[in-house]
């Protein structure tokens, strides 16, 4: 018998539309968009292009493909891009900036994917060719997946455009979840996204869209990024179906994230206290549990098994970290369940 899972915190990728969201999907006007003829499309991408504070916008199918689109704008074939070592682009892309665009990449250490600007600046290799290889991009998260839901201090995102500019090096805002960091701190989207040629954001994930991304940047550098999206595939016919779920989503599931970081504060709160040492409270900012396994006494893959077996899913992230997730689909009750579920199995190791 297959258990109900009562709490999925697996991501905040597995939400599904809702009543509202899949009225607002049907009824939506549509054209063919690679022509640049779909109405809903147009209006999300103009949308999102003023919430970011940038000149233009493109819908793109996922945040990969958003993120591998100013990649490679950004940087020649040969050249490299620098990013902390947990970033998204460099760990759980495929290597697509090396197999799409013959880009090199070398990373900085960043514990639970804080910035510090010193990293990066220290790592920029500022045109060496013909001998060495010229770095052309920074990429930043924010926040930051890996590092579990991390907030980049907007200060250091400063220090590092006034370090990268004098030498012409880009920038690139991995923002899939701008919008957490948005919501927490009250800094507007474009004040984050204002050190960036380019930012990335994901309607996918908290927001509750079933599909998409927008890149952001300039009107020639969103013209460019348009001609290497169809080279790319990703070139959508009548996709006002969804981006009338991404518009509908800035409408109605921006500010409630702020439920999920609270509900994801409250788990930490417990965890900690039955399993002390497999969290800092106050390292959650966002909506992400990274739990250290280390101190529960459980492996990650059997913690995550036992959680299963309850009903509650979340993530084994590498060798020592279960991720929990919080999000539109998990409610109060759901939470409440998953800190019994979750308090009962680390109080079980810690203790013994
Ligand atoms: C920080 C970050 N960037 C990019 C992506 C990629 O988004 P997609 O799954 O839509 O390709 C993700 C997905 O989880 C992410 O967490």
């Amino acid at each position: 018998m297959t258990t109900r899972i009562r709490a999925d915190l697996l991501s905040d990728t597995l939400t599904r539309p809702t009543p509202a969201m899949r009225a607002a999907m049907a009824s939506a006007e549509v054209g063919d968009d690679v022509f640049g003829e779909d109405p809903t499309v147009r209006a999300l991408e103009e949308r999102v292009a003023g919430l970011l504070g940038h000149e233009a916008g493109m819908f793109t199918p996922s945040g990969s493909m958003a993120n591998q689109l100013a990649l490679r704008l950004h940087v020649r074939p040969g050249e490299e891009f620098i990013c902390d070592s947990l970033a998204h682009v460099v760990r759980a892309e495929l290597g697509a900036a090396a197999v799409l665009s013959g880009i090199t990449t070398r990373t900085w250490r960043a514990p639970r994917g804080l910035l510090d600007p010193a990293e990066p600046l220290d790592l920029l290799s500022v045109g060496v060719g013909p001998y060495q290889v010229s770095t052309s991009l920074v990429v930043v998260e924010n926040t930051h997946n890996f590092g579990g839901g991390t907030i980049q201090p907007i200060e250091a995102i400063r220090a590092v455009r006034a370090g990268t500019r004098p030498h012409g090096i880009r920038m690139h805002l991995d923002g899939a979840r701008l919008w957490n960091a948005h919501v927490a701190t009250g800094i507007a989207l474009a004040d984050w996204a204002a050190s960036f040629e380019t930012v990335s954001v994901c309607l996918s994930k908290g927001l509750g869209a079933p599909v998409g991304s927008v890149l952001v940047g300039s009107a020639e550098a969103i013209g460019e990024a348009r001609v290497w999206r169809k080279r790319f595939g990703g070139g959508m016919r009548q996709a006002g179906i969804l981006a009338a779920a991404g518009l509908h989503a800035l409408e109605h599931h921006v500010e409630r994230l702020a439920d999920d970081h609270t509900r994801a504060r409250r788990a930490a709160v417990a965890c900690a206290q039955a399993a002390p040492g497999c969290v800092d409270p106050e390292t959650v900012q966002t909506n992400i549990l990274m739990l250290s396994t280390q101190p529960t006494g459980w492996t990650p893959a059997e913690l995550a098994a036992a959680l299963t077996d309850a009903g509650v899913r979340g993530y084994p992230a590498g060798p020592a970290a279960v991720r929990l997730v919080w999000h539109l689909d998990v409610d109060d009750a759901a939470t409440a369940y998953a800190i019994d579920v979750l308090t009962g199995l680390l109080g079980q190791r810690a203790r013994s």
